[in-house]
């Protein structure tokens, strides 16, 4: 980064060397700054705020570059809590709610509209609530029910995705799934 006082690891620095992906040189002069989404990113922090950052910029850039706002937005919209306070997980795919007590955390009312299921959505709504869940410091299981509605998927398959994901799946209650 040219003209700016790099101040080491923990400021500003030339941690990545930027190339445009059709060839064309980018400028010398030019000032990047790049922010990893997926979450591979171990800093959970450093996550939520880059997503936060991107979803910003979407809502400045809506009328400029409306294809790239739109892209972002369906992208991590849903991906990062909007208020500090809120424990709803949504976008326009669906939603999901969780709650952290004392020393136990569940997830609870998974739910993806009609005409967005099979296509991943539930595994990344649980993914965020996971991701906020670590957030707020709970480093031990995190529990959820498996009790499909709308004979929407079989409940041995609803299980094994749950835990395949890495969430302890509750005794069923009685009565439930009736
Ligand atoms: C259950 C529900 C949340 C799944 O949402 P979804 O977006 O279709 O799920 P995903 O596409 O993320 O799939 C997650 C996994 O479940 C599997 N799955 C989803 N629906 C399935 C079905 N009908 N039959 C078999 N497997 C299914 C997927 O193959 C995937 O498995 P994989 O991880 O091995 O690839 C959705 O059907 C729903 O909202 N149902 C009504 C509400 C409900 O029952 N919620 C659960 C309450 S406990």
């Amino acid at each position: 980064m040219k003209g700016t006082q790099l101040t080491g690891k923990y400021g500003l620095f030339s941690k990545y060397n930027v190339q445009k992906s059709d060839g064309s040189p980018v400028d010398p002069e030019a000032e990047y700054f790049v922010l990893r989404l997926d979450d591979g990113c171990s800093d959970k922090r450093h996550l939520q705020a880059s997503r936060e950052a991107v979803l910003v910029y979407a809502d400045q850039i809506e009328n400029h570059l409306p294809k790239l706002a739109q892209d972002l937005k369906e992208k991590y919209h849903g991906t990062v809590k909007l208020k500090a306070t809120e424990n709803f997980i949504h976008n326009k795919y669906g939603y999901c709610y969780y709650d952290v007590c004392e020393d136990r955390a569940f997830i609870y009312n998974l739910y993806v509209y009609p005409e967005y299921r099979l296509r991943g959505h539930a595994k990344r709504l649980l993914k965020y609530a996971i991701l906020e869940i670590r957030i707020i410091g709970h480093e031990g299981e995190i529990e959820i029910e498996a009790e499909p509605r709308e004979r929407s998927i079989d409940r041995e398959c609803l299980i094994r995705f749950y835990q395949d994901i890495g969430l302890k799946v509750l005794a069923r209650r009685e009565n439930a799934g009736a």
